[in-house]
């Protein structure tokens, strides 16, 4: 049956140009690179300079995806950016966003705060107003600075952490209602606020009237987000009513290899399909599946055609997937 279905038709990413390497963290906490890399896969990641702000690597990411659509800003119908570290606490960032990039007067924009579940909440967001006929086009973009509340002297998140951005561009097109038809075939976002407490920042405007610091209890974290990004994976998969050996690739987010590993093999999904990135980005919450996407794209590894599944699991506890054909 005919439907309508959300393309991604553009894609761009961002990393700030400072880069922090496993020995230069070694200099300021008690760590070495030969910890960080087996505990978590990470060698580097990239640091926004002072002055720069989430915006500022999200307009450059947009301004990608913008390009690589070949589409002019007045025809973004609806921004919508995912982040936990945004410029100020309001107005909300995707509205300075908009005004930089010179989207038309009026286009709605806002922020989801999903912590690392941010880039699919979004996509599903933005799915749905464009199901719905309320966008044909919208703007989808994850950025941060996490640099900006990681205390630094803290080796127990310190080294798993970096900033950077990625968007995409999606347009309406029409679907046949098969997994055979391309844009975003499935979507399913989740939350569990009884784990509150395991993962958050240490303040926060009601509670502080400061950011705070990453805060988290990594045991916990893992064994939940393994278990959470399989379920999303496997429950898109369903409701796209397509199976793990049709998969091209999974797109999982990025914070710890061995959580990644540990999902591809519960999924039964060769490494040479699961996109990793962590090694040079580390965790940039939101920011770590449309970086990878559109890394992966810029390189000619993603191609158009290719059934893609994207999982993310963080703060919250929100977990949530999406199928995509490219
Ligand atoms: N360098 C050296 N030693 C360290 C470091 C470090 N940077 N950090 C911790 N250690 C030490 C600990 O103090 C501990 O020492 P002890 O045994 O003497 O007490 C030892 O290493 C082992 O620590 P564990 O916490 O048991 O290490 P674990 O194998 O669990 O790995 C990690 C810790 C990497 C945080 C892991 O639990 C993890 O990845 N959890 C997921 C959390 C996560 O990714 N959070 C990111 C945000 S959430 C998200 O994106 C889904």
């Amino acid at each position: 049956m005919k439907c309508i279905r959300s393309e991604i038709i553009g894609h761009g990413h961002y990393l700030p140009a400072k880069e922090l390497t496993n020995d230069d963290l070694a200099q300021m906490v008690d760590t070495n690179d030969e910890w960080i890399s087996t505990r978590t896969g990470i060698k580097s990641r990239h640091v926004a300079a002072e002055e720069e702000y989430t915006s500022d690597l999200a307009v450059n990411a947009a301004q990608m995806a913008v390009k690589t659509a070949g589409i002019s800003v007045e025809e973004i119908d609806v921004v919508i950016l995912a982040t936990v570290t945004p410029d100020n606490t309001t107005p909300a960032t995707s509205a300075k966003i908009s005004a930089r990039l010179g989207v038309k007067e009026g286009t709605p924009a806002f922020d989801i705060s999903a912590a690392c579940s941010g880039f699919v909440y979004a996509l599903t967001m933005a799915d749905n107003m464009i199901r719905l006929g309320q966008a044909k086009t919208a703007l989808v973009v994850s950025a941060e600075t996490l640099s900006k509340i990681t205390d630094w002297t803290d080796r127990n998140t310190c080294v798993l952490f970096g900033d950077g951005a990625g968007a995409v561009v999606l347009r309406a097109c029409e679907g046949e209602g098969t997994s055979a038809d391309t844009g975003i075939l499935a979507t399913k976002i989740y939350a569990d606020g009884s784990q509150y407490d395991n993962l958050r920042t240490t303040g926060g405007v009601s509670t502080s009237q400061n950011a705070g610091y990453i805060w988290m209890n990594g045991k916990e974290v893992f064994k939940f987000a393994i278990n959470g990004l399989t379920q999303a994976a496997e429950e898109v998969m369903a409701m796209g009513n397509v199976k793990a050996e049709n998969i091209d690739w999974l797109i999982p987010h990025q914070a710890n290899i061995r959580i990644i590993s540990g999902v591809g093999q519960k999924l039964g999904l060769p490494d040479e399909k699961v996109v990793v990135t962590i090694d040079h980005q580390a965790n940039t919450s939101a920011a770590t599946i449309p970086l990878a996407l559109s890394e992966y794209m810029e390189a000619g590894k993603i191609k158009k055609g290719d059934l893609v599944v994207l999982n993310a699991m963080g703060a919250g506890f929100t977990w949530g997937g999406a199928l995509v054909r490219i």
